[in-house]
């Protein structure tokens, strides 16, 4: 009888065993196949945390990835300090604690190289979002069929659209000086940077293209920085004072930078120069809103940012993602700019 009991009590044990093991199978499939993403782990390279677009970006990234079913606890973000020696350690650290995906914005995209053979080595899924590794290196992930995608927008947009923000104002209004040409400054983000070579190279053949007449008088690099940017544009208007008609920068934090040195030279944007950015700033917004910037380039944080998001669920659920995962910039302009604001706050 006792025997009985215990057979029977062994039985019934064994089979909330195997009940057990199956659920527990079940959940794990599930998981993998897309239900539960609070136990994967996130890894997240940013090249610079002191970069202003870049901190609206890893803010909406780690926001989407929780509003996803990432536990925040498992999303870790690391700041590259624009340096990639650090940056490279921090990879090595997120594979040795073995993350389920990482997604990387490199501190140099020439390093990309790599860093995917590192990380692909290990079995990682990887993402690259904001810097775009070249061509060469994408058409290895592709050839390889590797999880590697990037998540970015074509940068020959945005400096297009800068042109054309300088083309609809008209010659004669551009002109100041009426020597039949547009004197120009730019300020670029990065030699290395292909954001900051098709912005400088687009926003001028804009121009060209609709039959201006243009002269560089200064182009120098500002690093993204909008101190860098104003010493710039202060020491180019000492120089060439009224010379000067139009100022491209790469990006909003620079135009900022730039607009501090206009005004300190009392020159007033719209009257008797010009200026542009890119990003969509909420200051950068205010002031075209204000007039006291010509425009800006909506560098959209919110769709870059979920569609990494997005790429990376693919990949941690098994499913692969196209190579190349793009989106569009908007123009900016004081017709627009207060819709773009409410949008983004
Ligand atoms: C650009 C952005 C810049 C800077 C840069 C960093 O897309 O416009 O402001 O954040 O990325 O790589």
């Amino acid at each position: 009888m006792k025997k009985k009991l215990l057979s029977v009590v062994l039985a019934v044990a064994m089979v909330a065993t195997l009940l057990t093991g199956c659920g527990a199978k079940k959940e794990a499939a599930a998981g993998a196949a897309g239900g539960d993403l609070a136990d994967k782990k996130v890894g997240v390279c940013i090249y610079q945390f002191s970069d202003n677009f870049m901190t609206l970006f890893r803010g909406e990234l780690e926001n989407y990835l929780i509003s996803l079913g990432f536990s925040k606890e498992n999303i870790t973000i690391a700041d590259g300090a624009n340096d990639q020696a650090t940056q490279s350690g921090q990879i090595d650290n997120f594979i040795a604690e073995g993350v389920d995906v990482l997604i990387i914005n490199p501190v140099n995209s020439s390093s990309a190289e790599t860093i995917t053979d590192k990380v692909i080595g290990a079995n990682i899924p990887l993402v690259y979002i904001n810097r775009e590794p070249d061509a060469a290196e994408e058409k290895r992930w592709e050839d390889n069929g590797w999880n590697v995608t990037y998540v970015g927008c074509d940068a020959r947009q945005s400096g297009t659209m800068q042109g054309e923000m300088i083309v609809d104002l008209g010659l004669e209004k551009v002109d100041l000086n009426g020597d039949g040409k547009v004197q120009y400054i730019m300020v670029e983000g990065d030699p290395e940077n292909v954001d900051a070579q098709y912005r400088t190279e687009f926003s001028v053949k804009a121009l060209t293209d609709a039959g201006f007449e243009v002269e560089c008088l200064v182009d120098q690099v500002g690093n993204w920085q909008q101190a860098e940017a104003q010493q710039i544009v202060a020491n180019a208007l000492g120089q060439y004072g009224n010379d000067i008609e139009v100022v491209f920068c790469n990006n909003d934090s620079m135009a900022l930078g730039a607009l501090q040195a206009i005004e300190a030279a009392g020159r007033t944007v719209g009257k008797d120069i010009y200026l542009t950015g890119v990003d969509a700033l909420s200051e950068a917004l205010e002031n075209v809103i204000a007039g006291k910037m010509t425009g800006t380039v909506f560098n959209d944080h919110f769709s870059q940012s979920h569609s990494a998001a997005d790429a990376a669920v693919r990949f941690i659920k098994g499913e692969s993602n196209e190579y190349y995962i793009g989106c569009d910039y908007v123009k900016v302009t004081t017709e627009n700019a207060q819709e773009v604001l409410d949008s983004v706050k």
